[in-house]
């Protein structure tokens, strides 16, 4: 087990810990913006740089070992290299990357997700999470003629230009750099969890689609409650707008049919990704079959123009992903994998709150599913593991970003062998009992540390 450390100087520690690490970051920031290649990876006092990963597990360039929490950006349930997963894409690679070409596996995958996911009719498969919300949008445009979309602030749907709107404190729809005025404005932020801002934005009647994150914005970071989706199922319905679940985190994690089968409710279309392709790159777009009817080809060629979008991407279901993909939903289908995966976060959450309140450290550990975040604006210390009180905090608290905290836990973390993206941890079947424990005490280490420094008060 790795040493527990309770440096006060926290930063000068991870920097003579990780000399590695810090020697990458100095060949990469000649190369990269900001040194790296994903916004969530850059870190203070520079980013961790990981040689090997195995079950839940990796070991960073000078040889540390850690408890992985990231799981891939939400992309692995079994940990790192499942053996099933990992034979089958073995077993494609030795027969071709890419055929430039329909497949077998294809073909099986898709049968994966329509017999999974509830609202699944018709699957366009893309490259990425960002390419499929991008494409559901484009749907639902085609499909309404109508031009507006409606999203929710917090909430997150990929990078590109139609959806990196109001994702972050202060959510206003301004348009970043180089992102165009007149796409954002046909964007409507609405506070979350608020069905009469809803109600009154879909009269006026200019809407084609509501997208969300159906367990609320950063899986979950501010829970959406069923009843709230419920509602948007009946407003959307009675208002003729397509109804968008984003469960590009949530599909397969929180029930072998994602978030449409916990809650019950069937959207119009759905975006995948992660898990999906079982840690590979891939992403889909699924839903009614006469939605995604517009990317068919139609006999006529004016009929064609007209409602047909063209949709191309060379790694659209390649092999490689579509072996993953097979084996890790063929995994993951009778719902096992899911239950022992939330039940260990479910401990990690309870022994993380005995922690805080041993400590008397008023943070909360929360999260419904396999995950545990932080929440470090909170007035009072927790008083149990099953303290649910979160919910009860104000959406833009429970939202907002608390950087020094994060920063120096994550950096208290790895220090004592975790490493999570410092707000939010996702949890597998690869945290074992064992693995739990040696987590819990690296919080406690890392929570001493941070009150050593001032930044964890009671
Ligand atoms: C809810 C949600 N939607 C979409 C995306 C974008 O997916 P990708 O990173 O595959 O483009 C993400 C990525 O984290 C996500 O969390």
């Amino acid at each position: 087990m790795t040493r527990i450390v309770t440096s006060p100087k926290l930063q000068d520690a991870y920097t003579d810990a990780l000399p590695g690490s810090r020697a990458l970051f100095e060949r990469a920031r000649r190369l990269f913006p900001d040194a790296v290649t994903h916004d969530t990876r850059r870190m203070q006092p520079f980013p961790l740089y990981v040689d090997r990963a195995d079950g839940a597990l990796k070991w960073d360039v000078d040889g540390r070992r850690y408890v992985d929490f990231w799981m891939g950006h939400g992309a692995l349930l079994f940990g790192h290299n499942p053996a099933h997963v990992r034979d089958a894409v073995r077993e494609q690679m030795m027969k071709g990357t890419h055929y430039g070409a329909c497949h077998a596996g294809e073909v099986e995958w898709g049968e994966w997700v329509c017999r999974l996911v509830p609202s699944a009719e018709r699957v366009r498969f893309t490259a990425s999470g960002t390419e499929a919300t991008h494409m559901a949008l484009r749907l639902a445009r085609a499909f309404t003629g109508k031009r507006h979309v409606v999203k929710f602030a917090g909430h997150f749907h990929g990078w590109h230009e139609g959806v990196e709107i109001g994702v972050h404190p202060p959510y206003d729809a301004e348009p970043e750099a180089g992102q165009l005025a007149e796409v954002v404005a046909l964007v409507s932020v609405l506070p979350p969890n608020d069905i009469a801002a809803v109600r009154e934005r879909l009269a006026k009647g200019d809407v084609a689609a509501v997208i969300l994150e159906p367990t609320g914005g950063h899986f979950g970071a501010v829970p959406a409650p069923a009843s709230f989706v419920a509602a948007l199922r009946e407003e959307t319905r009675r208002a003729g707008v397509l109804l968008v679940f984003d469960e590009v985190v949530t599909g397969f994690r929180v029930a072998p049919g994602g978030a449409q089968e916990k809650l019950g409710v069937t959207p119009d279309l759905t975006t995948l990704a992660k898990i999906l392709a079982g840690g590979l790159p891939g992403g889909a777009v699924v839903g009614r079959e006469d939605v995604l009817a517009y990317l068919a080809t139609k006999p006529d060629p004016e009929q064609n123009r007209r409602s047909k979008i063209s949709h191309h991407g060379t790694f659209n279901a390649n092999p490689l992903s579509a072996a993953a993909g097979v084996a890790m939903l063929a995994a993951v289908a009778d719902g096992q994998a899911i239950r022992f995966a939330d039940a260990q976060a479910a401990k990690l959450r309870h022994a993380m709150t005995e922690v805080l309140a041993r400590e008397k450290v008023a943070w909360r550990i929360y999260g419904e599913s396999s995950d545990w975040k932080i929440f470090f604006g909170a007035d009072t210390p927790p008083r149990d593991g099953a303290d649910q009180s979160v919910r009860e905090v104000d959406w833009r608290r429970l939202d907002a970003r608390h950087a020094a905290q994060s920063r120096a836990l994550r950096q208290a973390l790895i220090l004592n062998g975790v490493d999570f993206n410092g707000s939010r941890a996702l949890v597998g079947t690869c945290h074992t009992d064992e693995i739990v424990a040696e987590t819990v005490a690296a919080f406690e280490g890392a929570v001493r540390a941070m009150k050593d420094e001032g930044l964890a008060a009671p």
